[in-house]
């Protein structure tokens, strides 16, 4: 394609259904400038995508909708860590960080295989695996729920409204919130302004009491946000797990022999994890807004700029990376974007790749001669470009 054939457009399902043949042009030079719903820079080149995710005077996270469709949302306007720049974003962070660290995370480990082992005994007695609604959407919103301290066993319904509020972002911009991804939001925030209250009055170990602590004690937190916090961490870190597990056991049933390579040498699934994450991430693009007119390799991009920062196209920019379109487990590690970059760089990381390399690892180890049922069709993705997933991903087990 040459640089005339640039088309990006998030809101095509054409486009989303395959965005990767459309990367390549604009990986190509520097940034562009499209017209869509206005000026938009698309940041592709792995070197903008990190000038510009670690410059966050002059490119802003703080989301430029309108004061009356944000009030409306699921934060009700307040601050999240996601969506702020400093020094809320300071501020908002420092309050969750020392319970996402690695070392904080490896506790978990035991829970999380009994989960993948509940999930997959129960796959098991089916005769074929079903990998997203059998495990990879359960799984990460069972754990976030026992982290922030609510029964697992509710987690369909946590499920639900996570899945209603993310298919809002599908919403053109611009367009008012539809009235079913109000009413889940609504319910969400009720379903947890109980939780809320009960920490109140006994506070236990888990997130939730941890975040009334920091409401009630040295008022670093508002009750708005303390209430949007618990809200972010749910939705934060559902649909993208669930995605790097499908689009994983997509990525390995397509390359059988990196399939047959893992499972032969388990030892190489952190890398494993790590190609899938830059091969076929479940986050494609982040945006941001200049605050002010900037140049980014070459393009002079003026001050009030959607930029879309293609974290997906940057993971296949071939000066940062060999073979980009090439699936290899045993690539030599050089740093991915899938997790973002700079002050906002996903605080779930640690926990996301434990339930990856969980999950992926307990299904090969569990099922010996898996193998992928294809479709009549095309593989269905979800109506989402910026977190990519699949709908369904059928695999044989015998
Ligand atoms: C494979 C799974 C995941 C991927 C690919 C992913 C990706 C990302 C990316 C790209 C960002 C940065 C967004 C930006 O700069 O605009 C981010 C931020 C964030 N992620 Fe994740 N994420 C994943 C899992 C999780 C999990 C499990 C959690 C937590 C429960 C989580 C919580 C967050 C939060 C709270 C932020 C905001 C951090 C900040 O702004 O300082 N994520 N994630």
């Amino acid at each position: 394609m040459s640089e005339s054939q640039i088309y990006f457009n998030p809101w095509d399902p054409e486009f989303r259904a395959n965005p990767y043949p459309h990367y390549g042009p604009i990986l190509n030079g520097p940034p562009k400038i499209i017209e869509l719903f206005g000026s938009a820079a698309l940041i592709a080149r792995y070197a903008d995508v990190c000038a510009v995710l670690k410059d966050q005077q002059r490119f802003s996270s703080v989301d430029p909708i309108t004061p009356e469709v944000r009030n409306e949302g699921v934060f009700r306007g307040a601050p999240t860590m996601l969506d702020s720049d400093p020094p809320v974003h300071t501020r908002l962070r420092r309050l969750v960080a020392r319970d996402f660290t690695p070392r904080r995370i490896r506790d978990l480990e035991p829970r999380i295989r009994a989960i993948a082992t509940e999930l997959l005994d129960s796959a098991a007695r089916k005769g074929e695996l079903e990998v997203m609604s059998d495990l990879a959407n359960a799984l990460p919103v069972m754990v976030i729920a026992e982290m922030l301290g609510v029964p697992p066993a509710e987690y369909a319904r946590f499920k639900h409204w996570s899945d209603v509020v993310i298919g809002g972002g599908n919403a053109l911009p611009g367009q008012p919130i539809p009235p079913e991804v109000k009413a889940a939001g609504d319910e969400l925030r009720a379903y947890f302004s109980i939780e809320i209250e009960k920490r109140r009055a006994r506070p236990g170990s888990d997130l939730v009491s941890a975040l009334v602590a920091a409401h009630q004690d040295s008022e670093a937190l508002t009750a708005e946000e303390l209430l949007a916090f618990v809200v972010l961490l749910l939705l934060a870190g559902n649909e993208t797990t669930t995605n790097l597990i499908g689009n994983g056991m997509l990525a390995l049933s397509r390359n059988p022999e990196q399939m047959n390579l893992l499972r032969r040498d388990p030892a190489l699934m952190p890398r494993a994890i790590e190609e899938i994450l830059r091969f076929d991430g479940p986050v494609q693009s982040t945006t941001r807004i200049s605050t002010e007119a900037v140049s980014i390799g070459g393009t002079s991009i003026p001050a009030g700029t959607l930029c879309f920062v293609v974290l997906a196209a940057a993971n296949r920019d071939p000066a940062q990376f060999s073979e980009p379109e090439k699936f290899d487990i045993t690539r030599e590690p050089r740093d991915h974007v899938a997790f973002g970059e700079g002050i906002h760089f996903c605080i779930g990381a640690p926990l996301a790749r434990l339930e990856g390399a969980i999950a992926i690892g307990e299904t090969l180890r569990r099922f010996p001669a898996l193998h992928i049922k294809l479709p009549g069709g095309p593989l269905k993705y979800k109506g989402s470009y910026f977190l990519r997933g699949l709908e369904s991903l059928t695999m044989m087990i015998a």
